[in-house]
């Protein structure tokens, strides 16, 4: 696996991999506050739902160092630190991983005696980090079952899912890595994901150090490719998974969903435990991020449209239940009904 990681805890501080210059330029931020981690989440300097969980983590630890280099105890760390996850927690709404690991953190701090506090949650954040590794490679492990036997594969992804997104090899693209791994891979077709690019500066960053062969398509492609390029499965990760299999990704999943659907390709979803919105019965629910116009007239400052054309730009949109082949989790392959097998994976977890 490249070297490419989207965080990492160093001495105190925070360093994420700026992913809004990739590829272009490798640049790091430091980050020593809550206040600039939240930024960095908003932007998508660092971005995926797996890692700004594991980043708003660490947000909290800082969060905990500035009140404590501020001198607070009991009521009034406490409030800040909750101010802290309050603020984090709203950086982005739609991937539900961020505001899990707001929780976690919260109730941790609670049930933790101040003295310890810091290293307590120190020492949770770094877990969740090894934790999402873990994660990736049983999530690898499990979808490249599903293709055992199987030679010369051409895969569709969109967005990306991979190291960058992740603290591990990746959802959607840990399986395309493992399946690379076992030399089963023919192609894989990145969907270049406009508005920003995901799948063309990251993904395409992360096929292209890996050598696993692949080309970049733009997303209007999808379905002139699922017709022509003998296509064997479309694999996407997910940012909420309501209880009902519902899934929102990146804007363009649905219609990838609904392409796959039409050309009979099976259709993937891969996630982790904390992408699973239990207490959500439908994608209905799920809050769908609107960011700002400028994405979609423009590109890196260059105007593509009228200056002050009006815009709709929704981040993610939802993949229907009954259009998902699958959902590749660490503990197995989740298929329909989906109630039913999702109500089973939520006990499993509860053991
Ligand atoms: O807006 P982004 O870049 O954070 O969107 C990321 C995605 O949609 C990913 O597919 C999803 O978070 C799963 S990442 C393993």
């Amino acid at each position: 696996m490249s070297a490419l990681k989207s965080l990492q805890w160093e001495k105190g501080e925070l360093v994420l991999l700026d992913q809004t210059k990739l590829p272009d330029e490798i640049a790091y931020i430091r980050c020593n506050s809550h206040e600039q981690v939240a930024e960095a989440i908003k932007v998508l300097a660092v971005r995926g739902a797996p890692a700004i969980g594991v980043a708003a983590a660490y947000g909290m630890v800082l969060a905990l160092q500035q009140g404590l280099a501020k001198g607070l105890s009991g009521k009034d760390l406490a409030a800040y630190f909750e101010e802290a996850g309050k603020r984090l927690d709203a950086a982005r709404p739609t991937a539900v991983n961020l505001s899990w690991a707001v929780k976690v953190m919260t109730e941790l701090f609670h049930h933790t005696e101040e003295s310890r506090a810091l290293s307590v949650l120190t020492e949770k954040a770094q877990a969740m980090e090894e934790e999402d590794k873990h994660l990736c490679d049983a999530m690898a492990d499990n979808g490249a079952r599903l293709f055992a036997g199987k030679k010369h594969l051409r895969i569709l992804t969109h967005c990306n899912t991979g190291a960058l997104a992740t603290c591990g090899i990746g959802t959607a693209f840990g399986v395309i890595y493992r399946l690379h791994e076992r030399g089963q891979i023919d192609c894989v077709y990145a969907d270049e994901t406009r508005p920003l690019l995901q799948g063309a500066r990251l993904t395409g960053t992360e096929l292209m150090a890996n050598h696993i062969p692949c080309r970049l398509i733009s997303d209007n492609m999808a379905a002139y490719v699922m017709a022509h390029e003998h296509i064997d499965a479309v694999i996407t990760g997910a940012d909420r998974i309501a209880a009902n299999g519902d899934s929102a990704n990146k804007i363009g999943t649905y219609g990838l969903s609904i392409l796959a659907a039409y050309h009979h390709i099976p259709f993937f979803i891969t996630a982790p435990f904390s992408t699973f919105d239990f207490s959500i019965s439908s994608g209905k629910e799920i809050k769908i991020e609107e960011r700002n116009p400028e994405e979609v007239r423009s590109y890196h400052g260059v105007l593509a449209a009228p200056k002050d054309m009006p815009v709709l730009n929704p981040a993610f949109d939802v993949a229907p239940h009954e259009l998902i082949t699958g959902i590749i989790t660490e503990k197995g392959v989740l298929t329909p009904p989906y109630d039913a097998a999702i109500k089973k994976y939520e006990r499993s977890l509860q053991l």
